[in-house]
């Protein structure tokens, strides 16, 4: 895989931690630092992974092909978007990332870690986000943002135990890895949101430059 030389920023968080309305704020506010910036997501983010996507979130499958279909489409995104994109020295902020395995797959499902571990390895060849945000809610709180008017996909469509699960997969994650996760409290309206979005990338652009 290409050398690196971009930036590479993922936004992560429970369904309804409101991480999606700060994407193209976000986007924004970053375009004047970056040389060129792709916004992307995952699943998806390629023709074959938004294909993937399409599967993933709407037809019932066995856990162990929803973990390979995760990596097959991440697989996709990276050879065909992110490393190249990383390699011209873009900036790539992607909805998701490896993350959301651990968490979803991993904490949700209780798929193990080990395995998961295996397939970041050989998937990923050493690619790893340089800085991730976790929107970070409390459950009732992203359950309210979730109860839109549109069908619940299928991980929408899951039990509050295991948006528990994942959540408490996404703060251990968080406390391990302190120095690239950093935990954003997503359930004060949404300019304080932003205000420590903003503060934790003034903070990175100053070590970056
Ligand atoms: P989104 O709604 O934030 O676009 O994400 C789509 C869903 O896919 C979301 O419910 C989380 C799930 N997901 C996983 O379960 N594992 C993963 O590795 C990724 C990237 C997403």
């Amino acid at each position: 895989m290409a050398a690196r030389q971009g930036y590479f920023i993922t936004l992560e968080g429970v369904d309804g931690a409101g991480k999606s309305s700060h994407i193209e704020w976000l986007a924004a506010s970053l375009r004047q630092y970056a040389p060129e910036l792709i916004v992307t997501r995952e699943p998806g983010g390629t023709p074959a992974g938004e294909q993937l996507r399409e599967m993933l979130l709407h037809q019932p499958m066995h856990q162990d092909t929803e973990l390979l279909l995760m990596f097959a489409a991440r697989c996709e995104h990276l050879r065909e978007c992110i490393s190249p994109a990383l390699a011209r020295g873009a900036w790539v902020l992607c909805d998701r990332f490896t993350d959301a395995t651990y968490a979803y797959q991993g904490g949700g499902r209780g798929l193990d870690d080990g395995r998961i571990g295996t397939l970041e390895d050989w998937v990923q060849q050493g690619v790893q986000p340089d800085l991730t945000l976790l929107f970070d809610v409390p459950l009732e709180v992203a359950r309210a943002r979730r109860s839109g008017a549109r069908e619940p996909d299928r991980f929408e469509a899951e039990a509050e135990a295991f948006f528990e699960r994942t959540r408490q997969a996404y703060l251990r994650r968080a406390a391990a890895a302190p120095g690239r996760i950093r935990i954003i409290d997503a359930s004060r309206p949404i300019e304080a949101v932003r205000a420590s979005v903003a503060a934790v990338m003034a903070e990175r652009l100053q070590a970056w430059q």
